[in-house]
C-alpha cells in the first residue's frame, strides 16, 4: 500500500514534485468490536492506529511534517513528546537523513517509546519537569533555531493525520458518533478538518484522564497525573480547536478516572483481541461510563499499539506459571489444580 501522502495527495497542500519521506502509514485496520457493541447498545469499531509503521496515529501527521521540513531545506527537527510524537519524529528524520532531538518528561515515558527514539538515533533529552514545560520550552528553541517543530502545532501534522477520518469513513458509510482520546488536542481537531472536508459532521466524544482533564475542567492543569502517561497533559496546545469543533459538533469532553482507562484496556485485549496502550483506551472506557448517546455507529480511535507500554501491561496481567519439565506437572499447569 502507498503511504497516505501518495493515496490522499489531492487532499493535502503538496504538489507532484514534492518531496516524500514516507513509511507506509496510513491504510490501518477498523474492526467491529462485538462485546463492546453489546455493552453500550451500539455498532462500535475500533481504529487500530497502534498499526502504524511507528505504532501510534502520529505517524500520519509526521509523514507529512517531515516531509515538508525537506522542502523548507531543514536539516533537523525538534519536538516535546510524552513518547509516541518523539518515537515518530526519530523513525521519519532518520528515513530523511536528518536530524532529531526530543525532549520528553523524565520518568514518565513509556519503555517501548524511549527505545525507538533511542534506536532511531534521536538525541533524547529527559526534562526534569512535564511535557507542558517541554512544549513551551521547545517552541521558544525552534523560533530561534533553523529547526522544524514537529510537534500538532506545526499545521502539516495536523494535515496528516486528518486521513484518519477519511479512511473511516471509505470503510463505514455513515457514522453517527467518534470517540476519541484527548492530549494536546491535535487529532481531535484533525479529525474534525477531516470529517468537515468530507461533508459528514458525526458527534465527538473526547475522553480525558480525570488526573489531566484541563478541557473539562475549563483551565489548566499544572500538575497532571494519570496511568495513561501519553495524555498526562494540562495545558493542550490546540485548546480552542478541540472546544470548536466539541461544540461545532454536538459533542462533548468528558473525564474518565484511571481504574476506568485500565478496566477498558483488559476488556479490549481480553475480550476483543485488541491490545492498545492505555491513553487509547481512554475512548472505550469514555463509552463504557457515559454510554453511546443515542448514536449508533460509533467508531473508537485506539491511538498506540499496547506493545509501547511493556510496564503497564505487565502489571495489570496475571502472572505466569513456572513449571517443571515434566508431563505431569506440566498438565497441572495448563488444565489448572485438579479442575
Ligand atoms: N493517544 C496516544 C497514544 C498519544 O500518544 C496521544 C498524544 C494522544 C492519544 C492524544 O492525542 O495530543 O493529539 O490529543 N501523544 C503526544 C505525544 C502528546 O507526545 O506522543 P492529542
Amino acid at each position: 500500500m502507498p503511504g497516505l501522502m501518495e493515496r490522499y495527495r489531492g487532499r493535502l497542500p503538496f504538489d507532484d514534485d514534492d518531496p516524500v519521506v514516507s513509511l507506509g502509514e496510513g491504510t490501518t485496520p477498523l474492526v467491529h468490536a462485538p462485546h463492546i457493541s453489546q455493552l453500550v447498545d451500539a455498532d462500535v469499531w475500533l481504529k487500530l492506529e497502534g498499526l502504524n509503521p511507528t505504532g501510534s496515529f502520529k505517524d500520519r501527521g509526521m509523514t507529512c511534517a517531515v516531509s515538508a521540513a525537506v522542502r523548507e531545506g531543514a536539516k533537523a527537527v525538534i519536538c516535546a513528546s510524552t513518547g509516541n510524537t518523539a518515537a515518530s519524529a526519530a523513525a521519519y528524520a532518520a528515513r530523511a537523513g536528518m536530524t532529531c532531538a526530543v525532549i520528553v518528561p523524565e520518568g514518565k515515558i513509556a519503555q517501548g517509546k524511549l527505545a525507538q527514539a533511542l534506536m532511531h538515533g534521536a538525541r533524547v533529552i529527559a526534562l526534569r519537569g512535564n511535557f507542558d514545560q517541554a512544549l513551551t520550552l521547545v517552541r521558544a528553541l525552534a523560533d530561534d533555531h533553523p529547526i522544524a517543530l514537529v510537534n500538532s502545532v506545526n499545521r502539516f501534522r495536523l494535515e496528516g493525520q486528518k486521513t484518519g477520518a477519511f479512511e473511516i469513513m471509505e470503510s463505514l458509510d455513515e457514522l453517527d458518533a467518534l470517540a476519541i482520546p484527548v492530549g494536546n488536542a491535535g487529532n481531535i481537531t484533525a479529525y474534525w478538518k477531516g470529517f468537515g472536508e468530507l461533508g459528514v459532521a458525526p458527534r465527538l466524544f473526547g475522553f480525558q484522564a480525570e488526573g489531566a482533564a484541563p478541557l473539562v475542567l475549563g483551565k489548566k492543569v499544572d500538575q497532571p497525573e494519570t496511568v495513561a502517561s501519553a495524555i498526562r497533559i494540562g495545558n493542550p496546545a490546540r485548546w480552542e480547536e478541540a472546544m470548536e469543533a466539541m461544540t461545532a459538533s454536538r459533542g462533548d469532553i468528558r473525564a474518565v478516572t484511571d481504574d476506568e482507562i485500565l478496566a477498558a484496556y483488559r476488556l479490549l485485549a481480553g475480550r476483543e483481541g485488541v491490545f492498545c496502550e492505555p491513553a487509547s483506551a481512554s475512548s472505550v472506557a469514555g463509552l463504557l461510563r457515559y454510554g453511546a448517546g443515542g448514536a449508533r455507529r460509533i467508531a473508537c480511535v485506539l491511538t498506540g499499539h499496547g506493545l509501547k507500554d511493556p510496564g503497564t501491561a505487565l502489571d495489570q496481567a496475571g502472572g505466569v506459571i513456572a513449571c517443571e519439565p515434566c508431563l505431569s506437572a506440566v498438565e497441572e499447569a495448563v488444565l489448572g489444580g485438579g479442575d
